[in-house]
């Protein structure tokens, strides 16, 4: 295995992670992406970006250049360097559902060949690469592992929604299955990353800092949202008192709020699964995902209480959620906990309506059931619930009043113009 050799390169799934990647590879390496969504594959063959990650014409001038989409897996054996971007999310008793990387392991092994190279990007566990997937890489192909092909591991921290940080400006962790293909895997990010890189010891480590980075912010978020729920019983405002505390030079500026998205609420359950399988019982990992994943029913609840204390009906009442998508300046609805505030509003006879004009309204349809509101009149509603600041709200005027409930989930409205704020 050379380390000069020059790279071929495929992506295995052109998702929020792969496109961008493939993109930024494009610029110095015959770069082929595979999806096998074939519709998803035509749509950003003729130039659409289904993530709007990309700015400007990026991904036509990639055509234009070293990028090549496809859905067809036979190209694959034209590349000698893999980089797999598939979806690593969970089953609904929460482990972790393995069978994209599994899948894609094994086309990849289909087309392996004496020198190549294989770098996973997926999170996932410690170990997971080793002891799950190089075992179906060397199947497939027929290989010896660290003898014909080598493997490395090198995690995504990108941030949807954030024009500010990117693929290529965030610096990368990297690693390999050999010191040499560390050194491999290095020098192939570092020619993209303009950050620059950090190559840890070994794939293993490289894997537990990816699960534990998103495992920190979860269980830190969970204390907060812990506070809110003492707060709110001790009627003070979690907000006056993280400004209070804040004010010590080491107290940690995290805020109270829904946990959704397809990392941050699904990451832990992944370290949670292996610190189970060596015998460990991961406690705090496990409670803080409790807590958070509670949210949505106690700002449902504290909105229904707020309308009675108004007089205001809640059996038939109208309320609006403004934001859909998991967080702010994103469309991705996957995994949004707004879904579990709707719900439980619904289950006290509300009336409810969402609105985010960034969100896929087919997607919100097919994967919740939700019709997305196309315009609002705010006067209709007896509750508004600010779920997620999308910049493109800045601009209503969203107003407390007798006959009005305002809840603010993410503390960024006027504290005269809401009537409380998680
Ligand atoms: N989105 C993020 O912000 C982010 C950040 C850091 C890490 N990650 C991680 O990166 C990985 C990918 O996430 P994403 O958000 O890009 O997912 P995504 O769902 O946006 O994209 C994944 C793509 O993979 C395709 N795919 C599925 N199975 C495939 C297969 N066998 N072969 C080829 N393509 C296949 C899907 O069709 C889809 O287009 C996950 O492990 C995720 O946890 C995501």
């Amino acid at each position: 295995m050379s380390a000069q050799r020059e790279h071929t390169i495929a992506i295995l799934g052109l998702g929020y992670v792969g496109l961008p990647l493939a993109v930024a590879f494009s610029q110095k390496y015959k770069t082929l992406g595979f999806d096998i969504n074939s519709e998803k594959a035509g749509l950003i063959a003729s130039g659409v970006d289904p993530t709007n990650e990309l700015v400007d014409d990026q991904l036509s001038h990639a055509l234009q250049s070293h990028l090549q989409i496809t859905a067809d897996p036979t190209l694959l054996s034209s590349c000698n360097t893999f980089i797999i971007t598939v979806p690593t999310d969970i089953h609904p008793d929460k482990s972790p559902n393995l069978e994209p990387l599994i899948a894609a392991s094994t086309l990849v092994g289909e087309h392996l060949k004496k020198g190549d190279l294989v770098i996973y990007e997926s999170t996932t566990y410690p170990g997971c690469t080793e002891e799950v997937c190089v075992p179906i890489l060397s199947e497939k192909s027929g290989l010896v592992f660290n003898k014909d092909y080598t493997v490395g591991y090198s995690p995504e921290r990108i941030n949807p929604g954030d024009k500010q940080r990117n693929v290529t400006n965030i610096l990368k962790v990297t690693s390999g299955s050999t010191p040499e293909a560390g050194q491999e895997v290095d020098a192939l990010y570092n020619a993209i990353i303009t950050a620059g890189t950090h190559l840890a010891p070994s794939i293993k480590v490289a894997e537990a800092a990816k699960a534990i980075e998103n495992a920190q912010r979860d269980v830190n978020i969970s204390f907060i949202n812990e506070l809110a729920l003492i707060f709110d019983k001790l009627n003070i405002d979690t907000g006056d008192v993280l400004a209070a505390a804040g004010t010590k030079w080491n107290f940690l500026p995290f805020k109270p709020g829904l946990v959704g998205g397809h990392c941050i609420s699904v990451d832990p359950y992944y370290l949670a699964h292996k610190a189970q399988e060596v015998g460990h019982d991961p406690q705090v990992i496990l409670s803080g995902r409790r807590i958070n994943d509670s949210m949505g029913l106690h700002v449902a609840s504290s909105v229904v209480k707020l309308l009675h204390q108004k007089d205001l009906p809640v059996k038939g009442g109208r309320a609006l959620i403004l934001g859909l998508a998991f967080k702010e300046n994103t469309g991705d609805v996957r995994n949004s906990k707004v879904v579990d505030v709707y719900q439980e509003l619904k289950s006290f006879g509300m009336e409810v309506d969402i609105y985010d004009p960034l969100a896929n309204p087919a997607q919100a349809l097919r994967e919740y059931g939700i019709k997305l509101v196309q315009e609002i009149h705010l006067s209709e509603y007896q509750a508004i619930l600010l779920a997620v600041p999308h910049q493109t709200f800045t601009t209503l005027a969203i107003q407390t009043s007798p006959q009005r409930v305002v809840y603010d989930l993410k503390g960024v409205l006027p504290r005269q113009n809401v009537d409380k704020r998680l």
